[in-house]
């Protein structure tokens, strides 16, 4: 179950958020798949699951994973430099895959609805043909605390050249004022409209597919708010919009 990765190369974000690419021989994955990284200690395994950010068909799996204090594993993640070698799952796993979405559901709107480090499987997605192929438009929110959070940045605007007419990005930074993005939690720039404002669109329920990943808090309150739209939660047996992905 267990393959020895080493880390090849590593980003600092900022003091906490880093990202790891790490070679090693796992299994194919569907992008928005997670794998588990994992340390042995006193004979008793710790492992986590962290989202691929790249996207398939790459002899590396990179992550992008922020430290959390009196973590178990984060901080230990947070420690390894390249040529360093972390356990890493063979196999990954995850519904949070476009395969998932109801297909004849004609959604024309693909929503990415992420906080922090969830946007790295967004990435990953974003990096395959499939959105593109199969939606009208694609949007991904970005919420983040400050500015200094936001991870890469470049890698996301160069889907706007990529994808002119079929990509929006909406950036919300909560703690501080920064322009171009909004200010409000995404929770609440669904309730008041921003999100809509801003995409130039409606969030409607037979236009939409949603996406959510990250923050417990914020995916029940968006789930909430898109549920007071009359949008419905994706079952397999009872297709809708909403798709989540909670990371603790
Ligand atoms: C499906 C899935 C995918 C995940 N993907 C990622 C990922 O790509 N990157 C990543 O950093 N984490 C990701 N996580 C969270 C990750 O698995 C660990 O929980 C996290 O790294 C903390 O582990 P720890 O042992 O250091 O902390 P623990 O001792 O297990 O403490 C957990 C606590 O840390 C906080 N926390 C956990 N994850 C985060 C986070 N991402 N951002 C902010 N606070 C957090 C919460 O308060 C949580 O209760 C994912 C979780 C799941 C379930
Ligand atoms: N000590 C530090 O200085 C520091 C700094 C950064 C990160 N960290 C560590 O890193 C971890 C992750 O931080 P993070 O910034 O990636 O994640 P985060 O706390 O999940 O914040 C990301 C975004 O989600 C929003 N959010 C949080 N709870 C929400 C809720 N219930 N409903 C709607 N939106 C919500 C935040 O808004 P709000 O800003 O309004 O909360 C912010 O915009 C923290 O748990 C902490 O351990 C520490």
């Amino acid at each position: 179950m267990w393959t020895t990765g080493k880390v090849i190369e590593r980003i600092d974000w900022n003091d906490k958020l880093f990202s790891l690419r790490i070679a090693a021989d796992v299994e194919p994955f569907i992008a928005g798949q997670f794998i588990k990284l994992s340390e042995v200690r006193d004979d008793k395994r710790v492992a986590r699951a962290y989202s691929v950010v790249n996207p398939p068909g790459k002899d590396y799996v990179e992550v992008l994973a922020v430290t959390v204090d009196d973590g178990q594993l984060s901080p230990a993640l947070h420690q390894l430099n390249k040529g360093d070698e972390i356990q890493v799952s063979k196999k990954a796993a995850g519904f949070m895959v476009l395969e998932e979405l109801p297909k004849e559901h004609t959604a024309k709107h693909l929503w990415f609805l992420a906080t922090g480090t969830a946007v790295g499987p967004f990435l990953s997605i974003m990096e395959t043909d499939e959105p593109w192929e199969r939606y009208e438009k694609v949007v991904l929110v970005y919420g983040v605390r400050e500015e200094v959070d936001l991870a890469y940045l470049e890698q996301i605007e160069a889907f706007k050249e990529k994808y002119p007419d079929q990509f929006q990005l909406i950036v919300s930074v909560t703690r501080e004022s920064v322009n171009g993005t909004i200010s409000e939690r995404i929770p609440d720039a669904i309730i008041n409209g921003g999100l809509e404002k801003h995409a130039g669109f409606k969030l409607t329920e037979k236009d939409s597919q949603v996406v959510i990943c990250g923050n417990p808090g914020m995916i029940t309150g968006a789930q909430q708010a898109l549920y007071d739209k009359g949008l419905i939660k994706n079952l397999r047996r009872a297709p809708g919009n909403i798709t989540v992905e909670k990371y603790w």
